[in-house]
């Protein structure tokens, strides 16, 4: 359906009218509907957005390279870096992927459906234009029954990016989605929140020792356990990864930017949260608004700064609750682009288990801007 002279909040032309299905609160013959006219949808080559467990996907028909293209001019994406294809069972692995080491079925039998997306050879039926040119192709089962149930009912594997414009943080609700892509796709799916919050874990198969390319859920620990060697890339290096060229060719984009400049301030616990509480005083008496991201265990001590209604504090959980940051991270950063803060301060996290993915996102919408405090 075309929308004649309409425009979205950011002022573009829309180009369609975007429907939106809320999959909470439907009865089971509505559901069905909704996702057979989903189904039908992507077959036909149009776009519709699904949660997933990670973060909302935008998706396509996978082997349509036609339907990749838009999902490509959707997002504002750059069309060298490739899209995931979305599998509900284990035959659509075989139907794409020309080779799967043992290992990978392994893997595979642990944690599919789950935030793990794993990167194989590609069969000829997958086109270069799902793959942005590279003769892989990174496949994921997610664990989502709205997901699931979309990709049954499309018939084919389904490519789907994060469901945010580029350079925006990935959106884990259907609000955040429908903020960025209202007028620009056919269809989203509302299944409610995700539940974790970042994206999947990157595994790369196609070397002789598998390597992650993007941290995820799914922790580097937890892969060796099963895996025995596991490399990393070597663009995830804080310190080194600017001077190599990533893998996943999407890792290379500045992702996840809030609009406001964000710092992060590392280092102990106590002087991390005096010296945010400096830059944030300072920041406020030359009249900027300020956002805080912090920790529960010192929320208390921005509370107390003067001028508070140029702060936002936004506390991401506990230190000790790693899966309350991830889920909240992209959330927040949100919010702060909604509340037109000018400077974020952000404390650091433990780099262990799922802090080790958690800390790759928030270096990555602080631009890797940190300070650290002895
Ligand atoms: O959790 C997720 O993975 C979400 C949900 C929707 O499934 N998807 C997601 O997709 O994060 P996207 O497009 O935002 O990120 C995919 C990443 C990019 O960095 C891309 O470069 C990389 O995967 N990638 C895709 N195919 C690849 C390939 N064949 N080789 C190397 N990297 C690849
Ligand atoms: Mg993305």
């Amino acid at each position: 359906m075309k929308c004649k002279e309409c425009r979205n909040r950011e002022g573009d032309e829309l180009i369609l009218i975007t429907k939106i299905v809320n999959l909470q609160e439907a009865d089971p013959v509505d559901a069905k509907l909704a996702y057979e006219e989903a189904g039908a949808i992507i077959r036909q080559g149009g776009l519709v957005a699904f949660p997933t467990e990670t973060v909302y996907g935008l998706g396509g028909n996978g082997l349509d390279e036609e339907a990749s293209g838009k999902i490509y001019a959707a997002k504002g994406r750059p069309q060298d870096n490739p899209l995931i294809l979305h599998i509900a069972d284990m035959e659509q692995l075989e139907m794409i992927a020309e080779e799967i080491p043992e290992a990978a079925r392994k893997i595979a039998e642990l944690f599919w459906p789950g935030p793990l997306t794993m990167i194989f050879p590609k069969k000829s039926v997958v086109p270069y234009g799902t793959t942005g040119g590279l003769e892989t192709v990174a496949v994921r089962m997610p664990a989502h029954p709205v997901a699931l149930a979309l990709i049954k009912a499309a018939g084919v594997p389904i490519a789907a990016p994060s469901a945010n414009l580029s350079g925006r943080p990935s959106p884990t609700t259907a609000g955040h989605t429908a903020d960025d892509m209202d007028g620009r796709i056919e269809m989203i799916l509302d299944g409610g929140p995700c539940r974790i919050g970042i994206e999947s874990t990157i595994v790369d198969f196609t070397e002789e020792i598998p390597v992650v390319l993007r941290p995820g859920y799914i922790t580097v620990e937890r892969l060796r356990e099963e895996l025995g060697q596991v490399a990393l890339d070597k663009a995830l290096d804080p310190d080194q990864g600017e001077n190599f060229k990533p893998k996943a060719p999407g890792q290379k984009y500045r992702h996840y930017a809030p609009k406001a400049e964000m710092t992060l301030v590392e280092g102990e616990a106590d002087k991390v949260a005096e010296r945010i509480c400096t830059l944030s005083n300072e920041a406020t008496s030359q009249g900027k608004r300020v956002g805080i991201l912090c920790t529960s265990e010192s929320a208390e001590r921005y509370l107390q700064l003067p001028r508070q209604k140029r702060l936002m504090i936004m506390d991401l959980g506990s230190r000790a609750q790693l899966k309350s940051a991830a889920h909240y991270l992209f959330d927040y950063l949100r919010t702060f682009d909604d509340e037109e803060v000018d400077v974020i301060y952000s404390e650091a996290f433990s780099q262990d288990d799922l802090g080790y993915a958690l800390m790759n996102r928030m270096r990555k919408a602080a631009g890797h801007r940190s300070i650290h405090v002895e």
